[in-house]
């Protein structure tokens, strides 16, 4: 008889040390699914291009980021396409050397900082970091610009004419 209850309570203990490790189990899975981790796509970070590819003078269009990358003083900056006044796609003019908004004639020159036209600021820049020699842009972490009317810190008067003369 004794020999029975030690039976059906070791039995009754194994089945809750069961189900406690069960349990366990799920809540670790659960956290460790609702920890953040790192975003593939863009509100994330981004895995761009070589930063030995990112041009000194020039700009590179980054899709996958909705960025451009381009050199300052030898250090890689990545900039936010979407024009700070209404959010159009603000295109690079190769020919003035400016970013250049279609929609209202915002004008920024090639560190986003503005120019002219209704933007209320530069363009916003995404913090970047060199990885492997790759350039990872961090698009969830944008950086709002100064205010249009604060100096420029390059010194890159517009090369030509503008690619959005006669557009209109
Ligand atoms: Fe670019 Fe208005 S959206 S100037």
């Amino acid at each position: 008889m004794s020999e029975e209850i030690e039976r059906r309570e070791f039995l009754k203990r194994g089945w809750m040390a069961g189900a406690g490790l069960i349990g366990v189990a799920g809540a670790w899975t659960t956290w460790d699914i609702l920890q953040p981790g790192e975003t593939a796509g863009f509100g994330g970070e981004v895995r761009t291009i070589p930063a030995e590819a990112v041009p000194d003078a020039d700009v590179v269009s980054v899709p996958a980021a909705r960025a451009y990358l381009t050199k300052i003083d030898g250090e890689v900056v990545a900039i936010s396409e979407t024009c700070p006044h209404l959010g159009c796609r603000v295109p690079w003019c190769a020919k003035s050397g400016q970013f250049e908004c279609p929609c209202h004639g915002s004008v920024f020159n090639r560190k986003g900082e503005a120019r002219e036209g209704p933007t209320p600021r530069a363009m916003s820049l995404y913090p970047v970091e060199i990885v492997d020699g790759l350039v990872i842009v961090n698009t969830g972490a944008p950086v709002e610009g100064e205010p249009i009317g604060t100096a420029e810190t390059i010194d890159e008067p517009v090369k030509g004419p503008s690619c959005e003369e006669g557009s209109h």
